[in-house]
């Protein structure tokens, strides 16, 4: 049973003593003179419910009600009052108060009116519980057995629980940036927040600006009369997830380091200035590096949104990944389709993690409803996939799909005295590497994308080499 805790605060002694006496002995129960020693005592111990007096010395009840209202919203407050105090006491319920009592105070009225505070306490506790287990519940989903995956996500765990720290998503597209982020959104302290995703790509650079952080009244011909709210004032004490940031206007750019640095902003058009608590997850397909060396993108930005940097590998760098995630679609559109399907063929899966996903898990999700929907079962097929037969998916994607006999044929032969594996991989990388910017005119970004790798792991293996 839940033992609620009741605060008095009334000046004269032998109210005190009353509710000590009376209400002391079902509820937790403790008294104060003062609306300041009230406060002080909620700081530290919260209480569910305090029976305030409106005619207090020092601070009044007024104030009381106010600043706990302010500082502790979910203590109710039942006001006491003397007889002839109407108009306080429709102040009081105006700023908040649940309910008021009369002195001198009949004892059961008064009962009567703190068991119904408590019933719509109880009441907003179950909801909250009930919330709760229902975020959970329905919390992205995310697949990941690799070892690359999961140490993303041990980073995402590591920095969800700081709810002011910046966090820069990088990936190559479909690799499931706006995923991870929405993962650190529902895995951080504000997970009841909301969660806003915004494009900042699909959004003219001529409204970016206001589109984020709204204008004032009048601010410019056509504007709405009334203002507008911007985007981030909407993911208050939640999370705004800046998808392809690279995209920002510089104006834009200004504005957002500024939030970071102190979370202050100005509406377009105004010089009021807001301060507001949002927690902004950025995500970029782009070469962000490369956008600052061209003055595109603002270095101090750049080093700000990166507090914390998440580099999602390509679905080719993490193939243990592809079969759980092929299996886990096909469950989730035969549920949505209504088909039945047993699984994923041997040959199918072969193909599946032979295959080169350019559009990495979106590709794969997108490939997986489309044989739920075209196919008869029981297992998905080749053809349900689009793919003609093994000997295509292999010409398809050569480098990955078959580790092809004849590049085994050409691979050195371990001799009796073994064979220095470290060493051979060193060279070939090199070799490959070399290659690649050769033929990409000594252009990083292209040059990872012939050999199929993301332009960050790519430079981290070529520093690596120290070519
Ligand atoms: N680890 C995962 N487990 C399950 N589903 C995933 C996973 N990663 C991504 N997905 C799914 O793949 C699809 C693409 O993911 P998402 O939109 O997050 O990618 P993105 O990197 O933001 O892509 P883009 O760069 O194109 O915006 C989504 O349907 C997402 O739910
Ligand atoms: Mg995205």
């Amino acid at each position: 049973m839940i033992t609620y805790s009741i605060y008095v605060v009334d000046d004269e002694e032998l109210i005190r003593e009353a509710s000590l006496l009376t209400l002391g002995k079902v509820y937790c129960v403790e008294t104060f003179a003062t609306g300041e020693t009230c406060i002080e005592a909620i700081q530290t111990h919260p209480a569910d419910l305090v029976l305030l007096d409106i005619g207090l010395p020092g601070m009044s009840g007024i104030e009381t009600l106010k600043e706990i209202k302010k500082r502790f919203p979910d203590v109710l407050v039942i006001m006491i009052t003397a007889n002839d105090d109407i108009e306080t006491v429709i102040t009081a319920m105006k700023l908040g108060a649940y309910d008021y009592v009369v002195k001198p105070i009949n004892m059961d009225a008064l009962e009567v009116n703190i068991r119904n505070a408590l019933g719509t306490i109880k009441l907003r506790k179950e909801v909250q519980v009930l919330q709760e287990k229902y975020l959970k519940e329905n919390l992205p989903y995310f697949i990941g057995e690799s070892d690359t995956i999961q140490e993303v996500m041990h980073l995402i765990e590591m920095v969800a629980k700081s709810p002011d720290a910046s966090v820069l998503i990088l990936g190559e597209t479909g690799t499931g940036k706006e995923l991870i982020a929405s993962c650190v959104h529902y895995q951080s302290p504000n997970f009841k927040g909301p969660f806003v995703p915004v494009n900042c790509s699909a959004i003219p650079d001529n409204i970016i600006e206001s589109e984020l952080f709204g204008y004032e009244k009048g601010a410019f011909s056509g504007a709405d009369p009334a203002g507008k709210k911007g985007l981030i004032e909407a993911a208050i004490d939640g999370t705004l997830f800046l998808d392809e940031v690279g995209d920002l206007s510089l104006a834009a750019q200004a504005k957002l380091l500024r939030f970071l640095e102190n979370g202050e902003y100005y509406k377009v058009g105004g010089t009021r200035k807001y301060r507001i608590k949002t927690r902004i997850v950025a995500a970029t397909n782009k070469d962000l590096d490369q956008l600052v060396e061209k003055e595109l993108f603002r270095r101090d930005l750049y080093y700000r949104l990166a507090t914390i940097k998440v580099e999602v590998p390509t679905l080719n760098r993490r193939p243990h990944d592809i079969i759980p995630m092929a299996q886990h679609f096909l469950a989730e559109f035969s549920r949505k389709y209504g088909k039945t399907f047993t699984g994923i063929g041997g040959e199918t899966k072969h193909a599946l993690t032979g295959h080169v996903w350019k559009g990495n898990i979106r590709e794969l999700r997108n490939l997986i409803e489309r044989a739920v929907l075209l196919g008869q079962g029981p297992e998905i097929s080749l053809q349900d996939l689009g793919f003609d037969s093994p000997a295509q998916t292999a010409a398809d994607s050569p480098n990955v799909a078959a580790p092809a006999e004849e590049a085994a044929n050409a691979f050195p032969d371990i001799t009796p005295h073994g064979l220095d594996l470290p060493a051979l991989h060193e060279s070939m990388d090199r070799h490959y590497f070399q290659k690649s910017l050769d033929m990409a005119d000594g252009n990083a970004a292209k040059a990872a994308r012939l050999l199929n790798m993301s332009y960050y792991a790519f430079r981290r293996c070529r520093e690596k080499l120290s070519l």
